[in-house]
């Protein structure tokens, strides 16, 4: 596309069913930011639009977990998604939610008009029904087998695993979600969008139209599918939460939540247009406009064939230009996870690491998942902070502004004659917009924030070698000239961190005092303006954008998520069956006292059994145990127990047992003893062990 008069950015609109973590804002919303910045800061006229993603599902399961409505969850969530959004930076032109009224109408007018153009097929067909739960199943309120990859998880629209689209009625062995039940078949309406039909001009569109510029991993799996033929999707549900379908004889239907999602980013921008007195309309139908999905490898057929297919069968919207879709972050190599709770939550980052937003922003952009799924290690956020956010970025502005201070009073000196040295690190300073301009506009993220480190990297090195420090003892007038090269390099670095790290670049502005009197540097500026930062400006005090983060902060983060793992782990442990149920005399039958044991020793060749004296208080009696693994002789002598006395005696390798010691699991799987002085009872997940 020739110079676009316009951008229209868009981040997938988040589900409303938990917070925002790292995955999140490294795959999506970073980038997204970053290039909406720099679009803004080289002048562009910018929409960048997102909102919650209210309906679907997930949301619904979760408010049945929780006991509440689906209401009440979108609500919370809503709230903390955007706070977290507006926390770390990122810079939304507006963040709507699709609850709201300009949503359904848009979503509704939407479905209408292709309703009305014949667009759709109507049909009834046989879906898959939990008669329990008097539910149709579709989406994740189904599981079952993917019939292209095996993975037996896999929901009814999607396959996490290779990504498939798929129709409940495709997953061989389906499960309801809900009651575990095998699902019927039973008859419903629906409206089908027949992507068949766009295949035509899906292929022509993508596989000859973007084959060049879409990231390979968006074409080839765009490509797979209409390789493997497209087919008519369902674009409505049998499900009372989401937005009803606007017909006659809809009644309980509602709008498939990938239906009416992708349209949220146009009421969005509607919302928008309305409270800034724009008009929405150039935004997504003027073809001068560059439309730009960010978005998860999860939703890129959604992104790059349902809801194109949807526009264009409108007829009156542009198509994107182009879907740079991230693939997925791991955790400390492992998949990031809501609900096994493996996941950096972005407000308990802020909780541990306040104001550091940037120092998150930088280490996810760095490392970012651009072209394969990559590790978020916290041993790496260290490094990156330590040893490129302090040591070079910040090490370098610290050293001009202490200087400066130092030997100038704060004011930028007068530069003499520049030095080949100088002219060239001026040049090269003068090449840095371009060059990170051209990473981001490819998209490449990563590339681009390590270009923003070699200019800082540019600044060290000229501080170094040209050592103003001790210059300034023989030569006042080349020192002057050094400190105001270097100040121009930091004035860079003040404006072309300004999309990656925008609270530091705030700070860095106001530490060179460029921000005031509307004398703020444009992208522009750097490359084209010869002074950035003139002689006799007073530059404000030294502060330290960054500070190094310490072993303890990185283990106490590896530590929670130890914590998380147990956690999760000692949740998914099968508890056991209650047991049949006895009546109160089978109960009061049992006679148990509490014990001391007076006497241990292993029971020789048998790995499990100590043999123990034990004084009831009636008597002491032997009692062969089976506890050797989780407890040495030594360590039990003493003990206080509980015993049930009235067993039959029975020989256990020669030597006659006399009774059974109570024992409980504590929540780690280890053997407890039921003791009477000290309370077990709050968690006795396995019942009682009788050894
Ligand atoms: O995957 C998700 O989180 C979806 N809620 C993304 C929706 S993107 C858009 F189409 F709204
Ligand atoms: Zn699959």
């Amino acid at each position: 596309m020739n110079q676009p008069k316009r951008y229209t950015i868009t981040a997938a609109l988040p589900y409303t069913n938990g917070p925002i973590h790292i995955g999140h804002l490294a795959g999506v919303y970073v980038p997204a930011d970053i290039y909406a910045r720099y679009l803004r800061l080289i002048g562009k006229d910018v929409a960048f639009i997102c909102g919650s993603d209210e309906h679907g599902v997930p949301i619904t399961i979760k408010a049945k977990k929780e006991g509440v409505t689906p209401q009440d969850i979108v609500d919370k969530y809503h709230a903390i998604i955007k706070t977290s959004f507006e926390d770390f930076g990122i810079s939304f032109d507006n963040y709507s939610r699709t609850s709201a009224k300009i949503h359904h109408e848009t979503a509704q007018e939407f479905f209408k008009t292709l309703y009305d153009k014949g667009e759709f097929i109507e049909e009834v067909t046989e879906q898959l029904y939990d008669e329990e739960a008097d539910q149709f199943l579709a989406d994740r309120f189904v599981t079952g087998t993917c019939p292209k990859c095996g993975n037996e998880e896999a929901y009814g629209d999607q396959c996490e695993k290779c990504g498939s689209s798929l129709n409940a009625t495709d997953l061989i062995n389906p499960k309801s979600a809900i009651t575990g039940n095998v699902p019927t078949l039973k008859r419903t309406k629906h409206w089908f969008l027949p992507l068949d039909k766009h295949e035509a001009f899906l292929k022509e569109w993508i596989l000859e139209g973007h084959k060049k510029d879409w990231k390979p991993n968006v074409y080839g799996q765009v490509k797979s599918w209409i390789d493997d033929g497209l087919r008519p999707r369902a674009v409505t549900r049998d499900l009372d939460w989401g937005i009803p379908v606007p017909v006659a004889d809809a009644e309980g239907k509602v709008l498939y939540v990938w239906f009416d999602a992708p349209i949220g980013y146009i009421s969005s921008t509607k919302e928008w247009a309305d409270r800034v007195g724009k008009d929405w309309e150039p935004y997504w139908k003027d073809q001068d406009t560059k439309l730009v999905h960010f978005i998860g490898k999860d939703n890129i057929v959604f992104h790059c064939i349902i809801f194109p297919a949807m526009l264009k069968a409108e007829g009156s919207y542009i198509l994107p230009d182009n879907v740079p879709a991230n693939e997925f972050l791991n955790l400390e190599g492992n998949k990031l996870s809501t609900s096994k709770n493996w996941a950096v939550w972005l407000p308990e980052y802020l909780e541990d690491f306040p104001n550091q937003q940037d120092v998150l922003r930088y280490a996810l952009t760095a490392n970012a998942p651009e072209t394969k799924d990559n590790d978020f290690t916290w041993k790496d956020f260290q490094a990156r902070n330590n040893n490129e956010l302090v040591a070079i970025f910040g090490n370098f502005i610290n050293r001009v502004v202490v200087l400066t201070d130092k030997y100038y009073d704060g004011v930028v000196p007068e530069a003499s004659e520049f030095s080949a040295v100088d002219e060239e690190t001026l040049a090269a300073l003068k090449a840095y917009p371009e060059v990170i301009a051209s990473s981001i506009e490819r998209y490449r993220f990563r590339e681009a924030s390590q270009e923003l480190l070699n200019l800082a990297r540019l600044g060290n090195k000229y501080l170094a070698d040209e050592e103003p420090w001790k210059l300034v003892k023989t030569d006042e007038t080349r020192t002057k000239t050094v400190m105001f090269v270097a100040l121009q390099i930091a004035a860079a670095l003040a404006t072309l961190s300004a999309p990656f790290l925008p609270f530091t670049s705030d700070k860095l502005k106001t530490i060179l005092n460029s921000n005031s009197n509307g004398d703020d540097n444009s992208w522009h500026d750097v490359s084209s303006k010869k002074v950035l930062l003139p002689a006799g400006h007073a530059i404000g005090k030294a502060e330290l954008l960054f500070s190094k983060i310490e072993d303890d902060a990185i283990q106490k983060q590896l530590d929670k998520l130890v914590a998380s793992k147990k956690a999760n782990e000692a949740a998914n442990k099968k508890l056991e069956p209650q047991k049949e149920t006895i009546t109160f005399e089978d109960f009061s039958k049992l006679d148990m006292r509490v014990g001391t044991i007076i006497e241990a020793e292993k029971m020789p060749k048998a790995n499990k059994l100590l043999v123990l004296k034990v004084d009831t208080g009636i008597d002491v009696r032997t009692i062969v145990s089976g506890i050797a693994e989780s407890f040495t002789a030594e360590e039990v002598i003493g003990k206080r127990v509980t015993v049930l006395v009235n067993l039959a005696p029975r020989a256990l390798r020669g030597v006659e047992s006399q009774g059974m010691i109570l024992m409980t699991e504590s929540e780690d799987g280890k053997l407890v003893f039921v003791n009477p002085d000290t309370s077990t009872a709050a968690n006795v997940p396995n019942g009682l062990h009788i050894s």
